[in-house]
């Protein structure tokens, strides 16, 4: 069952606490992609037309934890995006919620700071939903909670994995992060009619299956001489790396066969690099699943944080179904978990 809507909220004259995911990448001081902060505005533009008095948007940025880090991961540089984009002087965003290390430890005083003066608490930060902290889940307790447009917008394509799904459904995995994916790929594995793997799991895969299904593994890969940039390269069959090479691209043939596979799916998920795209010589198979998942008609689902900047970099972000904002949160959501940020809302 999904959590109550802010569109059901009568907003006209309160103060709105909004818990938003505005944890973006920062490069030298400045916003380095602003997916979530776009992916926030609905939100908030729709508590302003609804006649919100004050908007206070709250959110964590980074993992600060020494003074220094307190420059760094200031809130300045998004509340001026924030700001910007939705030109209402309503709208306030508080800063770094884990600049006070209650946040993290869920400490109720801080949700108590938090809460102070607002008449009501919304969630959008799907993002964040798998942490149990003041801003995610103190506050819910304090407040009368309802979910965002993007919290619930978040549930209801990646639920549509859970549930009945339209098949053949092709679940594309890889990156390097092994561990956290085990979970996910067992619990929706069982339910694919094919899982095709790369990157780094795929070697793992191969020395020792984890899975009670069958995996489709590359037959052939793009081999580097060292871990870097300018290696030499060559394609050589999957199990046949030369000694001393390192696999860190799927091959051609690969890449046909899995842009074969998609290209018949009609539910397809996608979480993890296929390669080390980061560098051109290693970022063809990748590319080549990104171009794959677009031109597929079915349903297409993108989450991870790799995956989701490879759909960017290939162009081709605007035609997947849905490109989740959240990283270990769809994860976990897929993995069969409930979200302490989404329990903490009445439905
Ligand atoms: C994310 O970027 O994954 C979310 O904003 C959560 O951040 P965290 O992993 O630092 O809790
Ligand atoms: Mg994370």
């Amino acid at each position: 069952m999904l959590p109550r809507s802010v569109d059901t909220a009568d907003v006209e004259g309160k103060v709105v606490l909004v818990r938003s995911d505005l944890n973006v990448p920062l490069d030298d001081g400045r916003v380095a992609d602003d997916t979530r902060i776009q992916a926030s505005l609905p939100t908030l533009r729709l508590l302003l037309e609804r006649g919100a008095r004050e908007i206070r948007v709250c959110s964590h940025l980074g993992r600060p934890k020494t003074d220094e880090d307190r420059a760094t991961y200031s809130m300045a540089p998004v509340r001026e995006a924030v700001k910007a984009a939705v030109g209402d002087d309503r709208v306030e965003v508080l800063e770094n919620t884990r600049f006070n290390p209650g946040e993290t430890k869920n400490d109720t005083g801080f949700a108590r700071e938090l809460a102070d003066g607002c008449d009501l608490y919304v969630n959008d930060a799907f993002g964040s939903a798998h942490r149990a902290h003041s801003s995610t889940v103190g506050v819910a307790e304090l407040l009368p909670a309802y979910a965002g447009l993007l919290l619930l917008d978040e549930l209801r394509n990646l639920g549509r994995l859970l549930g009945e799904v339209e098949r053949p459904f092709v679940i594309v995995s890889g990156g390097a992060k092994v561990d956290d994916k085990i979970g996910v790929l067992q619990n929706l594995g069982e339910q694919a009619d094919a899982v095709l793997i790369g990157g780094k799991m795929a070697e793992d895969v191969r020395t020792g299956n984890p899975f009670t299904f069958e995996a489709i593994l590359p037959v052939d890969v793009v081999a580097a001489s060292a871990f870097a940039a300018d290696a030499e390269t060559q394609v050589t069959p999957f199990d046949a790396l030369p000694d001393g090479w390192l696999g860190l691209d799927v091959g051609p043939e690969t890449c046909q066969e899995f842009a074969r596979r998609i290209a018949g799916a009609r539910t397809v998920f996608w979480n993890g690099p296929m390669g080390v795209f980061e560098w051109p010589a290693f970022a063809a198979g990748t590319f080549a699943v990104a171009e794959a998942i677009a031109n597929c008609d079915g349903f297409t689902v993108v989450g991870g944080g790799d995956s989701v900047r490879a759909v960017h970099e290939a162009g081709v972000a605007d035609r997947i179904s849905w490109i989740s904002t959240g990283g270990g949160a769809s994860l976990e959501l897929l993995e069969g978990k409930e979200l302490p940020g989404v329990k903490a809302i009445p439905s």
